[in-house]
């Protein structure tokens, strides 16, 4: 099933109930992440590597298992205590070039996590101690410790559904910089009915609709 996403000056997050997979990765896509990505709460996949994206993470959907890949981004600050929340994610790729902090514990408590790549961030501190399964690379921070093995070999990718995604045209560059409208067209065909009024009624996201 193809799934055009068409990026324009503004979007609205708190209609895409329905999207599992997201693939943005190298868009050109700047500014920060908006809040509202948190209420795609059917999101599997979010791939945005690859892009100019700043600022610190938001609170990710907690039903991502596939991937989330931040890789070669410009975000910044400690790496975020509410991906602790994401107990069914599988990858998780933070190489970023400006992630600082300690690597934290609660990524050796995510047991669904098979990959975890922290490479090229400013990351200090000790390395956690990973069960033997997860893969993690960590090279490229001068100033961590490292205990357990790194820069192990990459697993080989997973096999997964992906959705094909047409950008179709980008305006970048207003201060807003990361907004987009997705057209699910199929998706909402079959959705429309269940997911429209279960959208609005929600109170954030009528904040959303309220501030466009
Ligand atoms: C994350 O995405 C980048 C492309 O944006 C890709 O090169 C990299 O392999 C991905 N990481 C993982 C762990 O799949
Ligand atoms: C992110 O980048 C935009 C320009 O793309 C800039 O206006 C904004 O101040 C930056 N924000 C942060 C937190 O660095
Ligand atoms: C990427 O975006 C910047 C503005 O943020 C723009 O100047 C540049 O031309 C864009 N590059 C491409 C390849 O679209």
């Amino acid at each position: 099933m193809i799934i055009r996403v068409i990026l324009v000056n503004f979007f609205i997050w708190g209609d895409l109930q329905a999207l599992t997979n997201l693939d943005l990765r190298g868009n050109n896509l700047s500014g920060s992440i908006p809040a509202s990505i948190g209420n795609l709460n059917s999101l599997i996949e979010l791939q945005l590597g690859n892009n100019k994206l700043n600022g610190t993470v938001p609170l990710m959907p907690q039903t991502l298992q596939i991937a989330l890949n931040l890789s070669s981004n410009l975000l910044e600050g400690p790496i975020p205590g509410t991906l602790s929340k994401l107990i069914g994610l599988h990858v998780l790729d933070l190489s970023n070039k400006k992630f600082s902090g300690q690597i934290p514990d609660f990524l050796v408590q995510m047991t669904s996590l098979t990959q975890l790549v922290h490479s090229d961030n400013l990351l200090s501190g000790v390395i956690p101690k990973f069960l033997p399964f997860v893969t993690v690379d960590v090279s490229g921070n001068k100033g961590l410790i490292s205990t357990t093995n790194s820069n192990s070999p990459s697993l080989s990718p997973k096999q997964r559904k992906t959705m094909d995604v047409g950008v179709l045209s980008f305006a970048a560059g207003s201060a807003l910089g990361f907004v987009l409208v997705i057209g699910q067209l199929i998706i909402a065909s079959i959705n429309q009915s269940l997911t429209y009024p279960k959208a609005v009624s929600k109170p954030v996201n009528m904040m959303l609709k309220s501030e466009l």
